[in-house]
């Protein structure tokens, strides 16, 4: 963080507008969340939060822990779409474009998966999102597509008492100036305390837990600039 302190950046994100969704996907919104407590999703305003850091940082690869029925991987997903596709030269050829980013979402309960995979394809975000079944963290280290690291973002939502051993495996494939998330630190403080300072004691992250939702811990890796 060389030019700007964490709440700085914050506030920079904090500028960013909300979407008008069109009809069908804010229809699939509203259904998911009247289900957020039996899948227990982050509620809108988290959501709301990821779509304008999404749209701040325009990250590249993001990982999350924990899909269950897809919402917060939707919120993410929607803001990667609508970022504009970046234009590369090389061997892609000239003008060639890529996706956005791209969010990589474990998850380890099948029919959670299941119905986590219609929800992303009603959205339309099957370029955006990809599924892994697996568990964390060990899938960390066996799936090809997540081994390979250079994550601008990871969002830990899994079982709160496994965010240590999430937060040990899963700092080497978070790049410099990438974004560390976790959620549930206050309405899970006995489990996530040790996550918490764990996190400080590594000495890399600037951030803290913002008071949305049920407490999300952000951080930024020190070192890099890309986020700033
Ligand atoms: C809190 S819910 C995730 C909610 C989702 N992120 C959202 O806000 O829409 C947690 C999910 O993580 C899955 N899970 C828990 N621990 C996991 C692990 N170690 N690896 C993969 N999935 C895990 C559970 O099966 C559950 O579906």
């Amino acid at each position: 963080m060389k030019h700007q302190s964490f709440e700085q950046w914050l506030e920079t994100i904090g500028d960013i507008d909300l979407p008008i969704f069109d009809q069908e996907i804010q229809t699939l919104l509203n259904e998911l969340e009247r289900q957020s407590e039996i899948y227990w999703n982050v509620p809108a305003e988290v959501g709301e939060f990821f779509y304008k850091l999404i749209v701040k940082l325009r990250p590249k690869r993001l990982m999350e822990v924990g899909t269950s029925n897809g919402y917060s991987a939707i919120r993410m997903g929607l803001a990667l779409k609508q970022n504009p596709a970046i234009h590369v030269d090389g061997d892609a050829g000239v003008g060639a474009q890529e996706s956005a980013g791209k969010l990589f979402t474990i998850e380890s309960h099948g029919g959670r998966f299941e119905l986590a995979a219609a929800n992303i394809r009603r959205a339309g975000l099957t370029d955006f999102v990809v599924q892994i079944k697996g568990h964390a963290p060990e899938i960390f280290h066996s799936d090809e597509n997540l081994k390979v690291g250079n994550f601008d973002l990871l969002f830990f939502d899994g079982i709160k008492k496994q965010h240590v051993d999430f937060l040990e495996q899963g700092i080497g494939l978070l790049k410099d100036g990438g974004v560390l998330i976790a959620d549930n630190v206050t309405s899970h403080w006995k489990d996530m305390e040790a996550f918490v300072r764990r996190v400080e004691e590594m000495g890399v992250f600037e951030g803290r837990t913002l008071e949305i939702g049920d407490g999300v811990y952000v951080g930024i890796k020190k070192g890099g600039e890309a986020s700033l």
